[in-house]
């Protein structure tokens, strides 16, 4: 909860360390491949990056008693200002990303960084739900359709299933189902393990040899873990049940007329309106429901501005998951913050759009081009999602 607010989203440090720290945002780390056999666990599929060597996966920026934080994440914002068609001027803020005061030496010189914040938490089960062939006849990967847009399924390691299998969550959609998302946060977010992921020392490298050898909490009690098998059912039931909210205003003419804008400025080609769930005797609660996620789940290149240049599986640095737009309409209400994008860089829902760049330029460009109600409509209408 301290990460997602309240089952929303998270947001970006009000100030740098030590003024504020980055408890709802991270910071991934990974290292290209250095020779054949690196190379050979990424191209098997095995693995979605190379951790850095020294860190591992994921800057640990709080640490149990006992040894240091790993480091502090530090972010300088540049203003970059767009001006609308209409005069009106917006300031994005663009970020840079620095790591300090480093316990363990200095990271690889080739260490990639990609800065994320945590999503919301809502309607995660019903996208477990749709049925795999539903999203990939969205993908268009070579752009055979000639709309400039593609979309691309993310492939990630099943650990149950020990091959790999369709992504479906995260920024890149880099985690397959919702109990390995679970499990692989508990076990690199906060450094509990599970009976899936039994390293008690979560990502600590072996380079990290006080870490590894600190005592840890797994323990025939708990299935010789630390969160037993019961924990994570029960959590895995209550992450695929946090409903997501009604719409009381989406027969408003101005709701209406936005979502009109949102369909002619080609955002629906991304952020895919609705699927039909499947048919799951383990998911009763999830099946065979009309909803209305607003993402194609798939990957797309968002251009240089957006990249994080750090690949994952079979997502480039330049590549994004649409993320679901329903709810985002009540992400003040409900944690208080509103930033949206993988870092949360943008303040408010235009900022976000202004970001698009890559597939969605064509996109970016007709909502920076269209007269001031029309543009207003829009944001009306994904504030009423
Ligand atoms: C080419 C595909 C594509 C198109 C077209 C597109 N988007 Fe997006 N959208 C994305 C991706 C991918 C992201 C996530 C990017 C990131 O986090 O860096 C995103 C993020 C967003 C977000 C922020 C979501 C969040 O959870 O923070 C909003 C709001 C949004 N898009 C609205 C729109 C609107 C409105 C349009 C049309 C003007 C549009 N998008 C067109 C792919 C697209």
């Amino acid at each position: 909860m301290g990460c997602h607010v309240r089952d929303g989203r998270g947001h970006t440090p009000t100030g740098n360390w030590p003024e504020d720290n980055a408890i709802s945002m991270l910071m991934r780390l990974s290292i290209p491949p250095q020779n054949e056999a690196q190379q050979a666990q990424l191209s098997s599929g095995y693995m979605g990056v190379i951790p850095e060597p020294t860190y591992g996966g994921q800057l640990q920026d709080f640490a149990v008693t006992g040894i240091d934080a790993e480091g502090r994440i530090h972010t300088t914002y540049t203003p970059v200002t767009v001006t609308l068609n209409g005069g009106e001027q917006v300031e994005l803020r663009k970020p840079e990303y620095r790591v300090t005061d480093l316990s363990a030496g200095p990271l690889h010189p080739d260490t990639m960084l990609s800065v994320r914040i945590a999503p919301p938490m809502i309607g995660l089960g019903l996208l477990e739900a749709i049925s795999e062939a539903d999203i990939l006849s969205w993908a268009d990967p070579d752009d055979a359709d000639n709309n400039g847009i593609s979309g691309r399924p993310n492939r990630v390691w099943n650990v149950v299933e020990n091959k790999p299998t369709l992504g479906r969550y995260g920024w890149k959609a880099g985690n397959p189902t919702l109990d390995q998302q679970n499990n692989g946060a508990f076990n690199n977010d906060i450094g509990i393990s599970t009976p899936m992921m039994q390293a008690a020392y979560g990502d600590c490298t072996e380079a990290q040899k006080v870490c590894r050898e600190l005592p840890d909490g797994n323990t025939p009690a708990q299935d010789n873990a630390e969160a037993s098998q019961q924990m994570i059912d029960w959590l895995l039931f209550y992450t695929s049940n946090l409903a997501v909210p009604v719409r009381p205003d989406a027969a408003k003419p101005e709701v209406l007329a936005g979502k009109q804008v949102f369909f002619d400025s080609g955002c629906a080609d991304c952020h895919r309106p609705n699927y039909q769930t499947t048919t799951r005797a383990d998911m009763p609660e999830q099946s065979d429901q009309l909803i209305w996620p607003y993402s194609d789940l798939l990957l797309h290149d968002m251009g240089d501005a957006l990249a994080d240049n750090r690949p994952e599986f079979a997502a480039s640095g330049r590549e994004w998951r649409t993320p679901p737009l329903w709810g985002i309409g009540y992400t003040k209400t409900v944690s208080e913050e509103a930033h949206y994008l993988h870092d949360g860089r943008a303040r408010t829902l235009l900022e976000a759009v202004l970001w698009h760049g890559g597939e969605a330029e064509a996109a970016k460009q007709k909502v920076i081009a269209m007269a001031k109600p029309q543009r207003d409509n829009l944001i009306t209408f994904l504030e009423s999602l």
